[in-house]
């Protein structure tokens, strides 16, 4: 077993990444998992707000104390994607695509977001894994219809947060025990690479912070970084904004 999970719920919380965080902080050991039914200041990438209202969605998180080295931490966040599209599979019998790094996607729409952060605990560093899933359309706002969904949307029926809760958590035991094993990246990669259109062959656009490119992809690299062949050559993308670009949408 790679960590005993304890799940602690709450009725409302800011963000359950800083519940877990300050827990954490305190000595909380791998495997706390913080639960709320709605979050107040929901924490998204690149400093975004993640809505959350009650019982809308899960919002989760989960205290990490990865003993490998650090330049392979990137790998916990492809890790949970790859745990959440078992869960949805197993709890609501949807198939997910991934979208590099770790947005989950139902019929080209976001439905699932994930944001690690690390923490400074007096036990050595740890991670913080936040994830939010929405399940009905109440979990987003309407100008976002375009470019999100929910499980409810996407299936047709309504699941409550703890059917994805517990396979969730049991997926994540299953792959944080594969990814600290010595073939552990190999594995996580293969394994996010079966169920991502974005690994191979699609053609994207990457907005980073400086610089905005076109290309197709070719894979990851050991430490999850997506390979992007474009006219000028292969590009190492180590972080950055993915959007699928159709071919006509390229050339005009
Ligand atoms: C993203 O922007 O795609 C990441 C969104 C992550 C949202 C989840 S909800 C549970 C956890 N608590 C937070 O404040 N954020 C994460």
């Amino acid at each position: 077993m790679a960590f005993i999970p304890e799940v602690l719920q709450f009725d409302s919380l800011p963000s359950t990444n800083v519940e877990a965080a300050r827990r954490a902080a305190e000595g909380a050991a791998e495997g706390l998992c913080i639960v709320a039914r709605e979050q107040t200041t929901g924490r998204g990438r690149l400093q975004r707000q993640w809505l959350s209202p009650k019982d809308a969605g899960l919002y989760f998180s989960i205290v990490l104390r990865p003993e490998f080295e650090q330049n392979t931490w990137s790998l916990l966040t492809l890790m949970a994607a790859v745990a959440v599209s078992d869960a949805l599979r197993e709890a609501c019998s949807l198939e997910t695509d991934i979208k590099w790094p770790n947005d989950i996607l139902a019929n080209d729409r976001k439905l699932c977001g994930i944001l690690a952060e690390t923490v400074e605990t007096p036990m050595g560093r740890a991670v913080v894994v936040g994830i939010g899933i929405n399940l009905t359309e109440h979990s987003f706002p309407e100008e976002l219809e375009l470019v999100a969904t929910s499980v409810e949307a996407a299936t047709g029926h309504h699941h409550r947060p703890k059917t994805v809760l517990v396979p969730l958590i049991s997926a994540l035991e299953k792959y944080y025990r594969a990814l600290r094993a010595s073939s552990g990246p190999e594995t996580i990669i293969r394994e996010w690479c079966e169920r991502s259109s974005y690994a191979e062959g699609k053609l994207i656009r990457v907005v980073e912070s400086n610089e905005t490119l076109i290309g197709t992809t070719r894979g990851l690299e050991r430490d999850g970084a997506l390979r992007v062949e474009t006219p000028t050559g292969l590009r190492i993308v180590h972080a950055g904004d993915v959007t699928s670009v159709r071919p006509n949408q390229e050339l005009s």
